[in-house]
Order: C-alpha cells, then sequence, then structure tokens
C-alpha cells in the first residue's frame, strides 16, 4: 500500500534531507578529547570550514576560524601561549574568544577579533556548536541526561552516503528482517522532543523472535526497548535492552565533501556501584561493542553504493519520513560557509519586502 499522497509531496519537495551542501546547526564531534593536549594547536576542516582548534594551559579546549586576519597564515601552524594562540608567522596573539592582545611591533595591538566557535567536551570527544550560541546540548540519550555512565569508542569509519540517509538506518523497519535476520515487528511512535530532537520508541514486539531475544527471553517480562533519539538529523542514540539492562548505541556523523560522512560511534550504559559493577560494566561494554560491529558490517556495503531515493514509500516507511519531514523543519547551512541555507522562495519573498521597505520609506 502507498503512503498518501500528501505525504509524497512532501517528500519531493526535500530541501535539505539527503542533500550535500547543506546540514543543520547543531552540536557536531571534532576529534578525540585525548588527541589535543594542552599546549596542542591544530588545523581541522569540519563541515567544510576550516579551522584551528587549541587546548590553553586551563584545560579548556578553543575553537576559531583558521586564517589570521593579519596577512592569511593558518593559525593551526601558530603556537598556544598560556591560554592564548599566537600566529607562526609575525607573531600576532590572539586570546580565547579571539581577541587580538597583542602585536609585537606595536604598543597597543588593533581591535580586531578572529570568530570562534562555542566548544565543549562530553564522551571523550570534543564538540563545537556551528552557530553564535548554542540553542540545545550536546546529543544524548534521554534516559541518560543527568545519569553517570560508563562508555566506550566504536568503530570510527567514513561512508559514501550522507549522514541523513545513514542515520535512517535505525528506523528503518523493513531491514531488521532482511538484513540483520532480526525477526521483528516493530511499531513506533514519534515524539519531537524540540526543534533538533526527535525519539522514535518501539510500542510492540511480536512472537516470532530471533535467537537472541529467545536466549534473553526468561530474563525479563516486558517488551524490549528499542528506542531511537535523533539530534540535528546527524546523531542518532539508539537504547535496546530489556527491563534490568539498556544499551546506548551513538552514531554521530559529520558531513564530508561530495555527499560522504564521517562517523563515529560510542556505547554507554548506566554506572553501575563497585568493583564488580565496573567488571560488570565492561563485560557488557565489550559485548555490545561486538554486535556494533557485526551490524555496522551488515550495511556498510550498501551505503557505498546506494543513490538514496524514496521513491515508492510505503506504510512501514512512514518513520523515515517522520524523520524527513522533522529534519527539514531544523535550521539549514551551507557545507563550507555555515551561512544560512535559505530556499528561494523565502529569499524572493524577503528582497520583495525590502523593496516595499524602501518604497514606504520614501
Ligand atoms: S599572518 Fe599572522 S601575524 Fe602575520
Ligand atoms: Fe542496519
Amino acid at each position: 500500500m502507498n503512503v498518501n499522497s500528501q505525504n509524497l509531496s512532501s517528500i519531493r519537495k526535500n530541501k535539505t534531507f539527503n542533500n550535500p551542501e547543506r546540514f543543520i546547526e547543531g552540536w557536531y564531534w571534532v576529534l578525540p578529547s585525548q588527541n589535543l593536549r594542552v599546549g596542542d594547536v591544530k588545523a581541522v576542516t569540519i563541515l567544510g570550514r576550516e579551522l584551528a582548534i587549541y587546548r590553553g594551559k586551563d584545560k579548556r579546549v578553543v575553537t576559531c576560524d583558521a586564517y589570521c586576519p593579519h596577512m592569511g597564515a593558518h593559525l593551526g601552524e601558530g603556537n598556544v601561549k598560556g591560554n592564548e594562540l599566537r600566529c607562526f608567522f609575525h607573531h600576532w596573539k590572539f586570546d580565547a574568544e579571539g581577541i587580538c592582545v597583542d602585536i609585537p611591533c606595536l604598543d597597543e595591538p588593533l581591535p580586531i577579533k578572529i570568530r570562534t566557535w562555542p566548544t565543549a567536551e562530553k564522551y571523550g570527544l570534543i564538540w563545537i556548536w556551528t552557530g553564535d550560541i548554542p540553542k540545545h546540548p550536546i546529543p544524548s540519550a534521554p534516559e541518560l541526561e543527568y545519569k553517570e555512565f560508563d562508555f566506550t569508542f566504536g568503530p570510527r569509519i567514513v561512508m559514501n552516503s550522507h549522514p541523513h540517509v545513514v542515520m535512517i538506518n535505525a528506523i528503518d523497519i523493513q531491514h531488521f528482517n532482511t538484513v540483520h535476520k532480526l525477526a521483528s515487528d516493530i511499531v513506533f511512535e514519534k515524539q519531537e522532543l524540540h526543534q533538533n530532537a526527535i525519539t522514535f520508541v518501539n510500542t510492540k514486539y511480536d512472537g516470532r523472535e530471533a535467537f537472541f531475544i529467545k536466549v534473553i527471553r526468561p530474563f525479563y517480562k516486558n517488551a524490549i526497548t528499542y528506542r531511537v533519539c535523533y539530534w540535528y538529523g546527524s546523531t542518532g542514540i539508539v537504547t535496546i535492552g530489556t527491563d534490568f539492562l539498556h544499551v546506548h548505541i551513538m552514531f554521530t556523523l559529520r558531513l564530508l565533501e561530495a555527499g560522504k560522512s564521517a562517523a563515529q560511534s560510542l556505547i554507554m550504559i548506566k554506572k553501575r556501584q563497585g568493583i564488580f559493577g565496573w567488571l560488570y560494566n565492561l563485560f557488557v561494554l565489550w559485548l555490545a561493542k561486538t554486535f556494533v560491529k557485526h551490524f555496522i558490517q551488515g550495511d556498510t556495503k550498501v551505503f557505498q553504493t546506494m543513490q538514496f531515493n524514496l521513491k515508492t514509500p510505503i506504510k512501514a516507511d512512514q518513520s523515515i519520513m517522520q524523520f524527513i519531514n522533522h529534519l527539514e523543519r531544523q535550521k539549514p547551512l551551507n557545507w563550507g560557509t555555515w551561512n544560512l541555507a535559505r530556499s528561494q522562495n523565502l529569499e524572493i519573498k524577503e528582497s520583495r519586502e525590502k523593496w516595499r521597505d524602501a518604497l514606504s520609506n520614501d
């Protein structure tokens, strides 16, 4: 059965979903925290924008635009001095807010500033917000938001598909059976947490269970938990488990050139007390990591060659369309410049309004 024409036409009007020139304003991972020690400075390119990133004496990480406002030297070649960054070329110095605080050949620095970006650390990763002021937090599983947890890194890979396309894998119900052999009959209920986050929660699990499910069935009473929380259209956290154990698997992606993705996976579980709790978590994280590797292998090949085009959505694809519609309502930025991406219609409307304003001001 085909879904209704309203859904279909809204899919056809996508401006941001799977667009290799666009991403959503939000938090994106940069590199593992341990790769940037106190006094280190590095050149990084994130979502097409060239940046310099450093860790000052106070351990705080600062991210700024790459090129020095004097003559354009890459600040990633510079040196960290206390909590400030000194350009390699003529030693102009910038503080953590990007303000020029020293020009060696002048008595007073000039009133100039390099652009800095909100930067934070979580899950052993450095994250940046691709706008002025963060509107929402770094992605987290709703259940772990105010809890302590243990985590481990899963695989880090480059995929040949857009992050938005990779994301929908976690709610693509049909492929659970066909690719992953998890005989299942999942029914999702969606809930938008805010403009940048949406969850899909399984409300059903029928009797046709896979071997793995049958093995753990005696240990729990309720339906198996399967919940997906998406942030900024590029990070997905899958919460899976039984009533006594929840494992959270995060896939956080960044759009690379030509619609490819840089993906980092992470596995998290709630912290447990004592040495036995620690050992238990260590074992579960190791086990989950093995599963994650196995699952990624199952799909990776498809993402190398597919050309996404949801031409014939059926009822089983409904959650995917809800994800796309949620994504289209978020704030889109252009890859490379990080400027607001506007639809042509909006631009025409705005210029008409400006023209009208100009007339009425006369
Ligand atoms: S280019 Fe940076 S100080 Fe001259
Ligand atoms: Fe999959």
